[in-house]
Order: C-alpha cells, then sequence, then structure tokens
C-alpha cells in the first residue's frame, strides 16, 4: 500500500505474554518507514468507542519484557454483528486510519476477516496461549504460559513426591489439549487429559494403582480445561475406589497467561510484528502473521476460521510411553 501514512494496533480476545513486543515491533517498524500508528484501547470495545492514542519509538519503550498488554484487551461479544463492524469501520475512518493490524487468537482473527471483507486493508498477529490457532506452529503468548505451567507443576512435583499423592492439574487451553500435552510431556507428568482422546475412569485408577505398585512416588495427572471430564468428576471417582495415592486437585487459572514473556516469545512476536508492518505496506493484506517451517507465513485470514488443534497421535503416544 504505497502511500500509506497511519495505521492501527489493537490486541484482543486473552492477553498473552508477548503482546507488548508485537505492539513495539508494529510501531516502530512502522515509524522506520515514515508511517504513524494508533494505539486502539481495549480491543475491539475500544475501536467502536473511538479510544485512539497516537503511539511513537518512546511510547512502547520498556514494554517488552512486560506481560499482559499496555494497551488493554476485551472481549467483545457484539463485535459479530455486521451493524456495529461498520460502525467500527466509521471510527478508523473518522481517525484517518488506513490499515489495521489485529494482535489476538482466533475469534480476534475472525473479527479481522469480517473488516477485511469489508474492503478494509488488515494485517492479523497471532497470539494466544491456546496455540489453537490452524496454519501457524507458533502463537505468542504459548512458549511463556508452557514454561509457566512446568514451573508451577515441578513445585507441585515436590509435594505430591514427599506425601506420595496424585496431583490433578488443570491448565487452560480453552477446547485445545495442546498447552495441556506439552506440559505434561514438559514435566514428566504420568498422565496428559485432553478434550481430543476420550477419557475412561476405570483405566485412570487402574493406571494409577499400576504405577504405584511399580514404585512410582507420585501421579500427577495434566488436565485441560477442556477434557471430557471435569477435574473435580475424576478426582470423586478416585477417592470412591481403592487408590494409593490421595488426590489432590490444583487450578493454574490465569497465572498461565501473566508474567515476562520467555525470550522465544519476544523474538517471535518482534518478527511478527515486523513482519505484519512490512506485509501491509506491501499491499499483502487479509492475511495473518504466523510461523511454518522455520519462516514467517502468511495465511489468508478465510483460512483461520475456526480453531485447530495441534494434538497429534504420535504426541499422545510419546507422553504415554514416557510418563511410564
Ligand atoms: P481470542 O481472539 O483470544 O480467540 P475471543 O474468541 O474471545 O478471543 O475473541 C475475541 C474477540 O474477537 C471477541 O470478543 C469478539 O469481539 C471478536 N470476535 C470473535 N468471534 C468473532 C466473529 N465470528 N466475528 C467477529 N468478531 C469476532
Ligand atoms: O484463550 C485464552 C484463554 O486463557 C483460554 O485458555 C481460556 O479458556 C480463556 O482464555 C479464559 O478466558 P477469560 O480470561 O475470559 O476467563
Amino acid at each position: 500500500m504505497g502511500g500509506t501514512r497511519r495505521i492501527a494496533v489493537l490486541t484482543s480476545g486473552g492477553d498473552a505474554p508477548g503482546m507488548n513486543g508485537a505492539i513495539r515491533a508494529v510501531v516502530r517498524a512502522a515509524a522506520a518507514q515514515g508511517v504513524e500508528t494508533y494505539g486502539i484501547e481495549d480491543g475491539y470495545a475500544g475501536l467502536l468507542a473511538g479510544r485512539f492514542e497516537l503511539l511513537d519509538d518512546r511510547s512502547v519503550g520498556g514494554i517488552l519484557h512486560r506481560g499482559g498488554t499496555i494497551l488493554g484487551t476485551a472481549r467483545c461479544p457484539d463485535f459479530r454483528s455486521p451493524e456495529t463492524q461498520r460502525h467500527a469501520l466509521a471510527e478508523l475512518e473518522r481517525c484517518e486510519v488506513e490499515a489495521l493490524v489485529v494482535i489476538g487468537g482466533n475469534g480476534s482473527q475472525q473479527g479481522a476477516l469480517a473488516l477485511h471483507s469489508s474492503g478494509f486493508p488488515v494485517v492479523g498477529v497471532s497470539s494466544t496461549i491456546d496455540n489453537d490457532l490452524p496454519e501457524t506452529e507458533i502463537t505468542i503468548g504459548f512458549d511463556t504460559a508452557l514454561n509457566t505451567a512446568t514451573g508451577y507443576i515441578d513445585r507441585l512435583k515436590d509435594t505430591a513426591t514427599s506425601h506420595h499423592r496424585a496431583f490433578i492439574v488443570e491448565v487452560m487451553g480453552r477446547d485445545s489439549g495442546y498447552l495441556a500435552l506439552l506440559t505434561a510431556l514438559a514435566t514428566g507428568a504420568e498422565l496428559a487429559i485432553v478434550p481430543e482422546r476420550d477419557v475412561e475412569l476405570e483405566a485412570i485408577a487402574e493406571d494409577l494403582q499400576a504405577a504405584y505398585a511399580r514404585g512410582k512416588a507420585h501421579y500427577i495427572i495434566v488436565l485441560a480445561e477442556g477434557a471430557k471430564v471435569s477435574a473435580h468428576t475424576l478426582a470423586d471417582y478416585l477417592r470412591q475406589h481403592p487408590c494409593s495415592f490421595e488426590a489432590r486437585i490444583s487450578v493454574l487459572g490465569h497465572v498461565q497467561r501473566g508474567g515476562s514473556p520467555s525470550a522465544r516469545d519476544r523474538i517471535y512476536a518482534s518478527r511478527f510484528g515486523a513482519a505484519a508492518v512490512e506485509a501491509l505496506l506491501e499491499g499483502r493484506t487479509g492475511i495473518l502473521i504466523g510461523w511454518r517451517k522455520g519462516g514467517i507465513a502468511e495465511i489468508p485470514l478465510d483460512l483461520v476460521t475456526a480453531p485447530a488443534t495441534k494434538v497429534t497421535p504420535e504426541l499422545l503416544a510419546l507422553a504415554d510411553v514416557l510418563s511410564r
């Protein structure tokens, strides 16, 4: 888009560590090309309310290592309505913004696609701790969330081992079990329970007893929040059946979303943000910036309409074998 003078950037949906690095990269990559960037507060909600602020090189200083998003974020259910989207387009026009960068997950990119389909140039940046966006191997925030969950489970393992307990640890991921499965692999958990696989309570109780008989000092179950069984149902079942490990539940919750981004997430955020500006200024819009086969990928937004799981039978089998 030759001649572009003013773009805007927003973060939307669940915050993810690294969003700030992406904002910083967008602002500075644009400034390097003589393009102004407006930051829109609180995602699509702020866009509808016309809450725009001019960002420059200095306003995005000192944020690369900070979790959350300096712009704020929101869930804005109204944005699904075409009438609301028309209102958003009018706000962008009123502020003389010529193109938009949307940093967020699956839902946010559907909003981006809606704007793009109405003729407004949009580029998305993959960012969610769930890593459930199709066609991209990496989403900003996932690596940090994985490391955070791993750190907490390492601590729980100390207690589990000392007390010879079973711990059912619920991790986030919405409908995807990828964060749970990789956390199970990273912590050497005895079992990963994910939405992508059926659950047999009886088989779990038997495996738990077998692990005890093999001399295991603890039994860690990483359970995805979207799994077909809840932590409480599983704990109740184990309490009602012969079980050598006493079971406890620990829900990690939103601690997985916060915290300083890992070095890896900072680098991806920087590269994704800069790639979004480059694509936009070169006229490639209606795309999502992600990562495939060792490099930046530009994925048509209309391929990103539904969440996709990265849980594979191979990864599940590996977690099972290594948990012996
Ligand atoms: P994430 O982007 O992290 O997946 P959500 O699914 O909550 O988070 O989506 C974030 C926001 O994106 C929603 O609150 C809404 O404003 C917008 N959005 C979600 N789905 C759509 C859709 N189908 N059409 C337009 N906007 C959408
Ligand atoms: O999409 C990120 C995520 O943290 C999911 O893992 C989780 O299901 C959801 O957001 C929680 O949303 P909220 O912060 O609105 O409770």
